[in-house]
């Protein structure tokens, strides 16, 4: 028997009964505070080494009973992103179906937050969250681990949202582990830029740019994560896809030292990119860099966020 890769949770793990009334699910960004890339394998993917953490920036699902399979949505992106079979929510919620022999019928409902194409994970934040609507919905009484395997097929970061807080990544990103961090909040700026950035173009980039990495192990971000110390963190937060990053949009180096001016502990970019995160000290240091980065007005939008935070969660 191997052990459940995520902690017994009673809310997940009992047999649950499917839900009459609309199921609503909030699901958290993910920001990448180590992001180690290695060489591009056979299937395309390449191995990474991350830690990954949620912070409190939202979408969210509601999920109703229905006669076939809908999705609508509001918020951020809506008019822009595609509603179709190809978009991750609806493959979600039909492999969470194929794989219970369940009906693949719910009225699903997106309610937007999380910025599009940004590098902070929004759109496998809302495939976390459509399995874990539909699981309630249909009362599939999946446990997160068989969550988080059907997540797996779907996008290499879907896992880890399932899970949330702060959790080791390795393989293409799917296999994931908890970060035990003793409850310390970290506050974070993040400047949205105002064209988001193609993950796979990053990856490319990457490669053709020599694949140089910069991130070894994460141990030293680890033991940061221990002490908690902001000082001690910001000098270990790093990201291989920056490099690349900045030379698809050179300007984002203007962003990073206005945060740095801005009095930021450190700034990097965010995943794939192009959202740049800044750490603070606190909840006021955080609200001052927010209140600089606007007044200098070099990104479409700025957020504070805490860290870390559950993944998705029936509220
Ligand atoms: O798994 P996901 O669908 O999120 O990946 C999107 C794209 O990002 C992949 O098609 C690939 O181009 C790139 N990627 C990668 N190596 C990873 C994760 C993603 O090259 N470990």
């Amino acid at each position: 028997m191997t052990e459940p890769l995520f902690s017994e949770d009673e809310e997940f793990d009992r047999p649950r009964l499917a839900a009459h009334g609309p199921v609503r699910v909030r699901v958290p960004a993910k920001i990448n505070l180590h992001l180690h890339v290695g060489p591009a394998r056979p299937d395309g993917f390449h191995e990474l080494t991350t830690v990954y953490h949620a912070i409190g920036l939202y979408d969210e699902i509601t999920a109703r009973r229905g006669d076939t399979l809908t999705l609508t949505m509001e918020g951020d992106g809506a008019g822009e992103l595609s509603l179709d079979e190809d978009n991750l929510i609806i493959r979600a919620a039909r492999a969470l179906a194929a794989e219970t022999g369940h009906e693949p019928h719910a009225r699903l409902h997106l309610k937007k937050q999380i910025p599009i194409a940004a590098g902070l994970a929004g759109g496998s934040a809302d495939a976390a969250a459509a399995l874990v609507a539909c699981d309630q919905l249909w009362g599939t009484g999946m446990s997160r681990d068989d969550l988080a395997a059907i997540a797996a097929t779907l996008g290499s970061d879907i896992p880890f949202l399932v899970l949330g807080g702060t959790a080791l990544g390795t393989g293409r990103g799917e296999l994931v582990s908890p970060v035990l961090t003793g409850g310390h909040a970290w506050h974070w700026v993040l400047a949205v830029a105002d064209e988001g950035l193609s993950t796979p173009t990053v990856y490319k980039t990457f490669d053709e740019l020599g694949a140089q990495t910069n991130a070894g192990p994460p141990d030293g971000l680890l033991a940061a994560l221990r002490q908690r110390d902001p000082e001690v963190l910001a000098g270990e937060l790093t990201n291989d896809l920056q490099a690349a990053a900045l030379h698809l949009r050179p300007e984002l180096r203007g962003v990073l030292d206005a945060g740095l001016d801005a009095g930021a502990l450190a700034g990097l970019v965010s995943g794939s990119g192009p959202t740049c995160v800044f750490l603070a000290e606190d909840a006021r240091h955080a609200a001052l860099i927010a209140a600089e980065l606007e007044a200098r007005d070099c990104c479409r939008a700025v957020r504070t966020a805490v860290g870390p935070v559950p993944g998705a969660r029936v509220l």
